[in-house]
């Protein structure tokens, strides 16, 4: 895995760059995000890119990551709102191409299995993923392993908590998310994580045992993986 610290106030540019290059050499890019505080920074540039004319997501597709269950359709913690918040209400992606999953459906299981589908069918070129405090991405937890598919997770209790810094009215018990797989499947993932508070955890997911006790470790075995990293949550790293 490819690792890559940039000064903390140049990394949000350095992340935006790189990605525009990549709308730049493919328009029709089909991309997974995520959501959480880390790559605020870098969508707010993209949407400013956006306006300034020198990049568009009008070709591109976007599935979201993840999605907590259980809150209403308006709170502001969830992920669609996040993501609408912060990136898709601020760009030009068409409203057709954002795909995301459906916690309110009746029949949860099926919702993730068509999601899974639908994904392995569209075929990921670049996945972003933050990494939780426990080592997670997306949502899936310490014990998701890389054979894990897009399915409803209980919730950690520091997933929960963290929660409460998206504004969310209540903080979910549970949530739909991709699975280990489909984002291992992805032809490039870019880890993203900023600040102190991920610097014990990036560590032992980047120098670590690989192991599904840190979920975000089994991306070393991935073939274009990256860690895109700001010099904080790079500092337990070593040289
Ligand atoms: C959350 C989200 C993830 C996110 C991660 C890190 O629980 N479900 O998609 O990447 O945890 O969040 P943050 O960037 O806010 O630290």
């Amino acid at each position: 895995m490819r690792i890559e610290a940039f000064p903390d106030d140049a990394w949000a540019a350095a992340v935006a760059a790189r990605w525009i290059r990549r709308l730049h050499a493919q328009p029709d890019l089909v991309m997974c995000l995520p959501t959480g505080a880390t790559p605020r920074p870098v969508y707010s540039m993209m949407a400013a890119a956006v306006i300034a004319g020198t990049v568009s997501f009008a070709g591109a597709q976007v599935y979201l990551l993840d999605e907590f269950g259980g809150l209403a359709p308006d709170d502001a913690g969830r992920c669609d709102a996040m993501i609408d918040r912060h990136l898709v209400g601020r760009i030009d992606l068409p409203p057709g191409s954002l795909h995301k999953l459906d916690p309110d459906a009746v029949d949860i299981d099926a919702e993730a299995a068509r999601y899974g589908a639908a994904l392995r069918q569209a075929g990921l070129d670049l996945t972003l993923v933050g990494i939780g405090v426990n080592g997670h991405i997306g949502l899936n937890e310490p014990g998701s392993s890389a054979e894990s598919t897009a399915r409803r997770v209980e919730l950690a209790s520091s997933t929960q908590e963290s929660m409460r810094r998206y504004g969310a009215g209540h903080s979910a018990a549970w949530g739909l998310t991709l699975g280990m797989a489909e984002i291992l499947q992805s032809a490039e993932v870019w880890l993203v994580a900023t600040g102190q508070s991920k610097a014990a955890i990036v560590a032992a997911a980047l120098k670590g045992p690989i192991s599904s006790a840190v979920p975000a470790s089994l991306l070393r075995q991935h073939p274009k993986a990256s860690a895109l990293l700001d010099q904080s949550a790079a500092s337990a790293l070593g040289g």
